[in-house]
């Protein structure tokens, strides 16, 4: 059985779908499977953000073809990690869990890169492209430690 990750932020079109992206670009995709969503519902069924297909493809990352979903409930027993991007994401996604094994499952991503710092993947919406860029150089290092992590469990 593949092992199944989730990505998560606001809009599902800036943060999560780099973070999928380069999550992905790291795994050996027959053992995991990696996917993003937003809590809200603002952007179903967009592409990601121009700004973050741009900074993905600089590193040789193709982003394009992915599209916007929002979390639903079912994800708690789909996936075996969830990683969210911002504080306020991670209480959106709490709230839906009722159980502990099901808020066991979600991580506030930068605490693979700085643990117990509570800190946040800001979210670049209204920044420029050195936010995006900025934004993809701390997703790729935790997502580095993500995948140490990973193997670790195999
Ligand atoms: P994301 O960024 O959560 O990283 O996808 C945002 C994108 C859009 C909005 C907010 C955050 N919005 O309000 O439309």
């Amino acid at each position: 059985m593949e092992i199944k990750i989730l990505m998560v932020c606001l809009g599902n079109i800036c943060r999560s779908p780099l973070a999928e992206g380069i999550l992905k670009s790291k795994l050996d995709s027959n053992k995991y499977i990696v996917e993003s969503c937003g809590t809200s519902n603002y952007h179903i069924g967009g592409k990601p953000d121009k700004r973050s297909i741009d900074i993905a493809k600089k590193y040789g990352i193709d982003i394009n073809d992915q599209r916007a979903a929002q979390f639903n409930i079912n994800d708690f027993k789909t996936y075996d990690f969830i990683y969210v991007m911002d504080n306020s994401n991670y209480r959106d996604i709490i709230k839906l869990a009722d159980n502990d094994h099901d808020k066991n499952k979600v991580i506030l991503i930068l605490e693979e890169l700085y643990p117990n710092k509570q800190l946040d993947v800001p979210d670049p919406y209204y920044d420029n492209e050195q936010g995006f860029e900025n934004v993809f150089k701390m997703l790729n290092k935790a997502c580095d430690n993500i995948v140490i992590k990973l193997e670790q469990l195999s």
